[in-house]
């Protein structure tokens, strides 16, 4: 055995040691990013090294400088597991060396995309006929599916925006919810829509579209019209009224997408899909592998009813590329990047890992817990819930409304990031901070939950004084 292969099972070693451990592990990391430069920085190497002693070299440093996002008790963002399955798929992806670039370079990686994209149609409930592309994550899904939705509505007015860009378009009106993403910004951002020429549609309490509104705003729009959904406010969990939007998108002939980051499993949950009743009926949607489907890190998947106008935003084609796409699902038509890790192995084996009663069973699971924690959280004196909780997400308000109010629940957050028993972070709602918890961990029981509610709820007896 050479050094290189020690070097892979000395990883692979340590791996498995810190996923055994990590359910005890800290909460924050002992190192923060000031001490993990001063343990990096070093001269530029100058000669080759040894592979074990890299390895070593890389286990001891950055240890201290990870935090524990894969425990139980891990309620910031929205994070998922990096499931050790999914994991492990992941590893044979990079030894493999498979670039999914097109499907001769990598047939098994091509082929398990094509047979996972159709197992995630059918447990989304999406129409069939739909293309899916494996990307980094619901951020960049958002913007491959924006990318194919200007393209069809442009091309519906004539214009070829592939070939001509956006110079002398038919404007373009772009009509949001007022509580969507940031990435989705990002996306108009990049497709030359503008972040800011958007049409904003007003939202209830929890962030949902309201119907009436998004109706007042297309009819107001003339011209090419994407309108942009959500399932799964990121604050509140809201899903827009996907039944009551999508026929008036229709009548108006715009392009419905609907960025589903996690709210879109919703579908999975048979006591849940109410929440997202009618979401099949929109032309995209943008989702995530590493939320709600516990995949290791980076993996989304952004989903085209119409599979061409999908592969006329993407495909790239050049005289040295296999000829595939014709016949056969070739994967780097629907991706912005040629060169790309084989996503489809993780996504694979999770979804064989849960199946369609685990990831079920998981998704009811984390709403249950959120419902119980904000619940609890709820009882006591001082506490608000900010919003009702519908889904995985939610958010509580400390000690009232105003300056008051904000410097309580800060300094709550903080009490509780510092006593690190739970991780749990802070954001802006409607100019008032809040702590925020996202329940998307499969570790994650309602025992852990309990301990996490016992943690907050000290937290702030302490802050309260
Ligand atoms: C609603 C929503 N959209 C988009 C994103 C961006 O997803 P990603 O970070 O996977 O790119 C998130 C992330 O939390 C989200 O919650």
């Amino acid at each position: 055995m050479t050094s290189e292969y020690e070097a892979m099972t000395r990883a692979a070693a340590a791996a498995i040691a810190y996923r055994r451990g990590v359910a005890e592990a800290e909460t924050n990391p002992v190192a923060d990013y000031a001490a993990m430069i001063a343990a990096f920085d070093a001269p530029v190497p100058e000669g080759p090294g040894d592979a074990q002693a890299i390895i070593a070299e890389l286990i001891d440093k950055a240890t201290p400088g990870i935090r524990a996002c894969a425990a139980p008790r891990f309620f910031g963002w929205v994070i998922g597991n990096s499931h050790p399955t999914g994991v492990a798929a992941d590893w044979l992806a990079s030894a493999w060396g498979q670039n999914v670039g097109n499907l001769i370079s990598a047939p098994a990686a091509s082929a398990i995309e094509k047979v996972s994209a159709d197992w995630l149609l059918d447990l989304l409930g999406l129409p069939r006929e739909s293309s899916m592309g494996f990307v980094t994550g619901a951020t960049v899904a958002n913007f491959v599916c924006l990318a194919a939705a200007r393209s069809e509505v442009l091309r519906r007015a004539g214009w070829d925006v592939e070939a001509l860009g956006l110079f002398g378009a038919p404007p373009v009106e772009v009509v949001i919810g007022a509580d969507a993403h940031a990435t989705v910004y990002s996306g108009l951002k990049y497709l030359g829509l503008g972040a800011k020429r958007v049409k904003i549609v007003g939202s209830d309490a929890s962030g949902r579209m309201l119907a009436g509104d998004f109706e007042r705003v297309i009819k107001g729009c003339s011209g090419p019209v994407i309108a942009i959904s959500q399932a799964g406010q990121i604050n509140t969990g809201a899903c827009d009224p996907f039944a009551e939007i999508a026929p008036i998108a229709k009548d108006a002939g715009a392009w419905l997408h609907v960025d589903g980051a996690f709210g879109l499993w919703a579908q999975v949950a048979p006591d849940r899909a109410h929440l997202t009743r009618g979401v099949e009926a929109a032309d995209s949607w943008a989702t995530d592998g590493h939320k709600w489907l516990q995949t290791p890190y980076d993996c989304g998947f952004a989903i085209v009813r119409d599979a061409e106008a999908h592969r006329r935003a993407m495909a790239i084609s050049a005289s040295y590329l296999p000829l595939g796409a014709e016949t056969e699902r070739e994967p780097s038509a629907y991706v912005p990047e040629l060169s790309r890790r084989a996503r489809g192995f993780a996504t694979w084996a999770m979804l064989k890992q849960l199946g369609r009663a685990g990831l079920a069973e998981m998704v009811e699971r984390h709403c249950q817990i959120a419902r119980h924690m904000g619940e609890r959280l709820a009882d006591e004196p001082g506490i608000a819930l900010v919003a009702p909780v519908e889904l995985n997400q939610f958010m509580v308000r400390f000690g009232g409304s105003g300056a008051e109010g904000d410097r309580a629940t800060l300094a709550t957050v903080k009490r509780v990031q510092e006593d690190a028993i739970a991780f749990i972070g802070g954001a802006l709602w409607r100019d008032d901070w809040v702590m925020r918890v996202s329940v998307s961990s499969i570790a994650t029981t309602m025992a852990e939950a309990d301990v996490a509610v016992d943690a907050v709820l000290d937290a702030w007896r302490k802050v309260r004084g």
